[in-house]
């Protein structure tokens, strides 16, 4: 039979998601781990079909079907193998490729690479507890790690000289160069990797596929990476993942860091679902593959501007991944710290902290745009809202598009247009304290002193001078306080007003969720203190 390249189907099962496919043809709800619903191959009431993402398999209790992605499609439209791929494909947003037998000659060439990989990976571990080592292993003990994890993690030292070249001295050039850890110059074979802490980077199977590695005398570039080989395609690859995956399913979300040394350490700190691109840009691959395992993830990057950027650049990609109950959030590590930092000077709780802090991507990007783009102009705004509606248009959900459109107009409505409208209504100004009221406060106070004492406080406030004696009012006791409460009213309601008109004259570059709260209590305190004054003025008449 036609054979697929196995990374065909693998790159397949990793873009898409088992339940989304499924749910196209039988709705399914969520219960404990895996999603549930009435089985499409027999005829049933109740649900016993059940799917699970996880692992990547679908199985009915009732008729005992089971499967995978391609066996599902193939099933449920009654195609073959082909077709299912095809179909997949589609879905996928990829292109066939070229169908082909794995030849032998292939298998045993990835099987030579693999044997090449793990070979060397043991021969730098050595190296690290050697002589020639000790530098490296000095340094990677400086930064916080114990034999324990260099262990796990398979770090190791490459020596200065060719001792891969010359290891693999007997084999097949061409066996050794298709691992990326051997060159062929002038003067024959040489190592890629020299003087380099050597960090194994891992397939999901746990083997060695390349190595990322760093210079250890401040040499530029900090780190290197082997180039892509037939196993190795750097897009594709999430540092970390291997070791993270049971954590990522366990907590129910994966976290993003930049770094490599970052996603090492915040694994044994607690945080062990953190991985992290191979150096900084995070592609759709990456995106992709982490999203097939679970859509809830914090990306976590440096406070800087990069940091906003890649930020911001991790946001747009993952816009058509998003799901209704996809939680997606940004975090940043400020004060020029990156996690590794944090960890090492701050602890696992000040780590928590910024990840739980994290920013959820529809204020991330909202956030985003408003200081992106000078919203307080009509040309700024035009701009900002196009960027809006591209980024919207990205999510592939209609009603969900649709939801997230409106809670924006929303925003833009509240933040953009009210205050707008709200800055240029003019004040009606209530009079400061003329001469006429002076007067008649004085003679109130000299009349009645029981007023003169209960509203004291606020007499002081008004910096009359009590001093001269002056005339007696006409008014009754009951009219006399009736005119100081509402005065006091009036005064309190100008107090909240002119409060407001500050607060609108000069909005805060970073003017959020507090800022729109307290302009809403003023309101609603300006609001409440007029009900005061007409009820007073009107029971009393
Ligand atoms: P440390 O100094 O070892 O802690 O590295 P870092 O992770 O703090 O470095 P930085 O924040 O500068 O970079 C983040 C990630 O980008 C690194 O973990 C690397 O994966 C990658 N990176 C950094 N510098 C280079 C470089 O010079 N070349 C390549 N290819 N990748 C780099
Ligand atoms: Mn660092």
């Amino acid at each position: 039979m036609a054979k697929f390249d196995n990374s065909f189907t693998d790159e397949l099962r990793q873009r898409l998601s088992l339940v989304d496919v499924i749910s196209r043809r039988v709705p399914l709800v969520k219960k404990g781990q895996n999603y549930w619903g009435c089985c499409p191959f027999h005829n049933e009431k109740t649900p016993s079909f059940s799917v699970s993402e996880e692992k990547g398999f679908y199985h009915c209790f009732g008729c005992g079907e089971h499967g995978d992605i391609i066996s599902f499609v193939m099933k449920s439209e009654n195609i073959d193998f082909k077709e299912a791929i095809k179909e997949l494909a589609d879905m996928a947003g990829l292109k066939m490729p070229e169908i082909k037998q794995k030849s032998a000659a292939q298998i045993e060439s990835e099987e030579n690479y693999i044997q090449i990989t793990e070979q060397a990976t043991k021969i730098y571990q050595d190296l690290l507890y050697k002589d020639s080592g000790k530098h490296a292993l000095e340094y990677i003990k400086n930064r916080g790690f114990s034999d324990e994890m260099i262990k796990k993690y398979r770090i190791g030292y490459a020596p200065k000289n060719n001792i891969i070249a010359s290891f693999f001295n007997n084999i097949n050039r061409d066996k050794l160069t298709a691992t990326g850890l051997v060159r062929i110059g002038d003067y024959g074979p040489y190592d890629f990797f020299r003087d380099k802490l050597m960090f194994p980077i891992f397939n999901a199977h746990g083997q060695v596929v390349a190595f990322s590695g760093r210079s250890l005398d401040g040499s530029e570039p900090k780190y290197i990476n082997t180039t892509d080989t037939e196993l190795f395609h750097k897009r594709q690859t999430i540092f970390g993942f291997n070791f993270a995956r049971d954590a990522i399913h366990r907590n129910n979300r994966s976290i993003v860091v930049e770094g490599q040394i970052d996603a090492i350490q915040m694994q044994v700190h607690g945080f062990g679902e953190t991985v992290a691109p191979l150096g900084t840009a995070l592609t759709e691959d990456h995106i992709a593959i982490l999203c097939k395992s679970n859509r809830n993830i914090t990306f976590c990057f440096d406070g800087d501007n990069a940091g906003q950027k890649a930020a911001l650049r991790a946001c747009t990609l993952i816009l058509p991944f998003l799901r209704e109950t996809s939680d997606v959030k940004f975090a940043f590590v400020t004060g020029g710290k990156d996690p590794d930092e944090i960890l090492k000077n701050s602890g696992e709780e000040a780590m928590r902290k910024i990840i739980d802090n994290a920013t959820p991507l529809i204020d991330f990007l909202w956030d985003s745009v408003n200081k992106n783009y000078l919203v307080n102009t009509p040309g700024g705004r035009t701009q900002a809202e196009k960027y809006l509606k591209d980024c919207i248009s990205k999510i592939t959900d209609k009603i969900f598009q649709n939801e997230i459109e409106q809670e924006y107009n929303q925003r833009k409505f509240n933040q953009w247009h009210k205050w707008k409208q709200q800055k240029y209504t003019p004040i009606i100004e209530i009079p400061d304290v003329d001469i006429m009221t002076v007067n008649l406060i004085k003679s109130i106070v000299q009349t009645y002193p029981e007023l003169a004492e209960k509203y004291m406080d606020f007499f002081v406030s008004l910096n009359i001078s009590f001093d001269e004696e002056s005339q007696k009012t006409e008014l009754s006791l009951k009219d006399a306080e009736k005119f100081i409460i509402s005065f006091k009213l009036q005064r309190y309601i100008k107090s909240l007003k002119d409060e407001k008109l500050k607060l609108l004259s000069n909005i805060p570059e970073d003017a959020g969720e507090d800022y729109r709260n307290k302009l809403k209590e003023i309101d609603e305190n300006i609001i409440k203190a007029n009900e005061k004054l007409e009820l007073l003025l009107d029971i009393n008449k």
